[in-house]
């Protein structure tokens, strides 16, 4: 087993991050740092385009890198790859499974009332669209909240706005669980399996380091077959030559996003390698026990953080957040406000570690 300091950086991590050596970076649950070897992988690729052209050798460079970062998030799912579409970003699969599911009138949602904007978009379209009542409650009450007429619950695995974990109790519910996993998968573990949902949306540009532009949905078997799949093009029918009488991929690629570029695809690939070979373990409970180590020192500098579950978010009062947080970024300081809320929001990751902590402390204290 691995031992490590929870105070100091998982080795050679940190190194990786160039962002890392100018500011105190806070900020992944908007967008993760990016790793040097994530934009050289990009530039190779565009360097081949470049001196190649882009025909027959470029699509199966594509296909092949494509495979790869499916089996990638798969791994950092729990799941297995046939269950993985690659989307662009958490919203797109969460709409795909909202819209795919084909609700109407007397048909209910139930989700919270800490939701982000990614997963309310779909169900304002599901409500304005096709009739279906939503209803919010506190993430805490959903498994109980359950009526006859529910179809679906729609939630986040890790609330954005205070780090709270969806209830486990959700796992025994009869009724399909789409888990909006933007400030899940990366940041803390994940297995879609144990956590009993039938779909996980999740983002390659957050908690796993990755362009902007990539995404994850995990759909189980059971649900896959129940959800209509009207978006279709080449990218995700099994024999686009088949012309009308084309069938969707067998398997979650139904759900692929139609394109995604080679350096794309190759940048998101080299930024979740660098966080898996540190090991997700390791990842994991270093960015846990520096985020518990920084609501600590909030909390003695008092600022209390907002309820939170061990998650690698902190939410904690500002007087005037925006203004906080720009004075926090003069002093190379990157957190970001909750809109609506007296918060600033600090994501802490592997990558950052106890200096980082401190320069945020010591700023707010100026
Ligand atoms: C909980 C939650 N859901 C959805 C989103 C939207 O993510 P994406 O841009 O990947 O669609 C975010 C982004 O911050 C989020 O925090």
């Amino acid at each position: 087993m691995k031992v490590f300091s929870p105070f100091v950086s998982l080795p050679g991590l940190r190194d990786e991050f160039p962002v890392l050596g100018a500011a105190a970076y806070l900020n992944a649950g908007t967008d993760g740092p990016l790793p040097a070897r994530a934009a050289h992988a990009a530039e190779r690729e565009l360097e081949r385009e470049l001196g190649e052209g882009r025909s027959q050798a470029h699509f199966e460079r594509r296909r092949e890198l494509t495979d790869a970062l499916r089996r990638a998030y798969a791994a950092a799912l729990g799941a297995q790859p046939a269950d993985v579409a690659l989307t662009t970003c958490t919203s797109e699969g969460i709409a795909q499974v909202i819209g795919g599911l084909e609700l109407g009138p007397g048909d209910e949602i139930l989700t919270s009332d800490e939701e982000h904007p990614g997963l309310l978009g779909a169900l304002s379209a599901a409500r304005e669209l096709r009739g279906v009542s939503v209803r919010e409650v506190p993430l805490g009450a959903l498994a109980s909240a359950v009526r006859p007429h529910t179809r679906l619950v729609a939630c986040s695995h890790v609330g954005w706005v205070s780090g709270s974990y969806a209830p486990a109790e959700l796992a025994q519910l009869e009724i399909p669980v789409l888990l909006d996993g933007a400030q899940g998968v990366g940041a803390v573990h994940v297995d879609v399996h144990a956590l009993g949902c039938d779909a996980y949306a999740g983002a390659g540009q957050k908690w796993l380091c990755g362009p902007d532009g990539t995404g994850m949905l995990y759909v189980s078997p059971a649900l896959r077959e129940r959800l209509a799949v009207e978006r279709r093009g080449y990218a995700n029918l099994a024999d686009p030559n088949d012309g009308l009488d084309a069938r969707v991929h067998p398997d979650a690629r139904r759900f692929d996003t139609f394109s995604l570029g080679a350096e794309t695809t190759a940048c998101a690939l080299a930024s979740v390698e660098v966080l898996s070979s540190a090991g997700w373990p390791a990842v994991h409970e270093h960015a846990r026990t520096l985020a518990a180590r920084l609501a600590r020192m909030l909390a003695e500098q008092g600022r209390k953080p907002a309820p939170r579950g061990e998650t690698t978010l902190v939410s904690f009062p500002s007087p005037d957040p925006p203004a906080e947080r720009a004075k926090l970024a003069e002093h190379g300081v990157i957190v970001r406000n909750i809109p609506g809320r007296p918060w600033l929001r600090a994501s802490v990751g592997a990558w950052n570690d106890e200096a980082d902590l401190a320069r945020l402390v010591e700023t707010l204290d100026r």
